[in-house]
């Protein structure tokens, strides 16, 4: 085995982390830097805090269009895409149970959370398979085995259909020299997580603390006692994208704290 120096094991690499602006994708990006990698990041929005050591490039990636023009983007600037991190992910259709949703409530965050990275791996792949090299991974979710009906019915069927694809795309790409992985988180510390437990918390007159709480009792409890910090999901990546994972691949890796209450 080759003498892997961890300090700048991506260097070279050239990377895109879909929603990385913000959140776990922010901190994943953050960790591909420190890594080496030159790291691209796109979502609708530009950061609010700019890093010019990162390239951000505009899209609505729940838009074939914008996907398709990403691709281009990317391939016209660096010739190829060495790591694809599918990062972006969305909830935020209405709580009620099945009755609740509509049609588009359905189509929208099938679009984010499955479309948008079947679009970009079909856009990054031929390249990759070229050249018998490349990581792709999906984030997902544990909602993607363990449901809440009331509350993101669409959104934990398409993270079980995300799960389900990229095993079958690992099977499909891996003996082209593409390794492709799942990752399942349970829930994340993000700045939207606290701003969301902020308004429960306001919305139940009770505290920040109890409104915390709640959501662990909702998910059956988080044996760890807390949710994962966006660092701590950034630092498995970094390791599932390294040569030291490089035998890894069609696994889906459940990072929960616990959380899932079977094995
Ligand atoms: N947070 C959790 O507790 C949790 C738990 C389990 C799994 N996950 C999964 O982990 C991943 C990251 O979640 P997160 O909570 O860290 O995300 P987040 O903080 O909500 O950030 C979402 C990112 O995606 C971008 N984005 C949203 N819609 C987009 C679109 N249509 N096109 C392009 N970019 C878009 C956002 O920027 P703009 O708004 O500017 O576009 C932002 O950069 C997701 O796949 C999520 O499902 C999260």
């Amino acid at each position: 085995m080759e003498q892997l120096n961890f300090n700048n094991e991506l260097s070279g690499k050239i990377t895109l982390v879909t929603g990385g602006t913000k959140g776990t994708g922010r901190a994943i990006a953050e960790r591909l830097l420190q890594a080496g990698a030159t790291v691209i990041v796109t979502a609708r929005n530009a950061p609010e805090k700019e890093n010019s050591n990162m390239h951000f490039i505009p899209s609505d990636l729940s838009k074939a269009e914008d996907g398709q023009k990403l691709v281009s983007e990317v391939l016209s600037t660096y010739g190829r895409l060495d790591i694809l991190i599918n990062n972006l992910g969305s909830s935020v259709t209405p709580a009620g149970g099945f009755a609740a949703l509509t049609d588009e409530d359905w189509e929208s965050t099938l679009q984010a959370n499955l479309l948008a990275p079947v679009r970009l791996d079909r856009g990054f792949l031929p390249q990759m398979i070229e050249r018998k090299s490349g990581v792709i991974i999906h984030i997902a979710s544990i909602q993607g085995k363990l449901p809440l009906y009331d509350s993101t019915l669409p959104y934990a069927a398409s993270k079980a259909a995300l799960i389900n694809y990229s095993k079958s795309l690992s099977n499909e790409v891996t003996p082209k020299g593409v390794r492709v992985l799942t990752v399942s988180p349970g829930w994340i510390n993000t700045t939207a997580s606290k701003a969301w437990l902020g308004e429960i918390a306001r919305n139940a007159n009770s505290t920040v603390e109890e409104a915390r709480q709640g959501v662990m009792d909702a998910l059956g409890g988080i044996p760890f006692g807390r949710p994962a910090e966006p660092q701590e999901v950034a630092e498995f990546i970094g390791f599932l994208v390294s040569p030291r994972a490089a035998y890894l691949t069609g696994t889906n890796f459940v990072m929960d704290g616990g959380t899932v209450p079977t094995i």
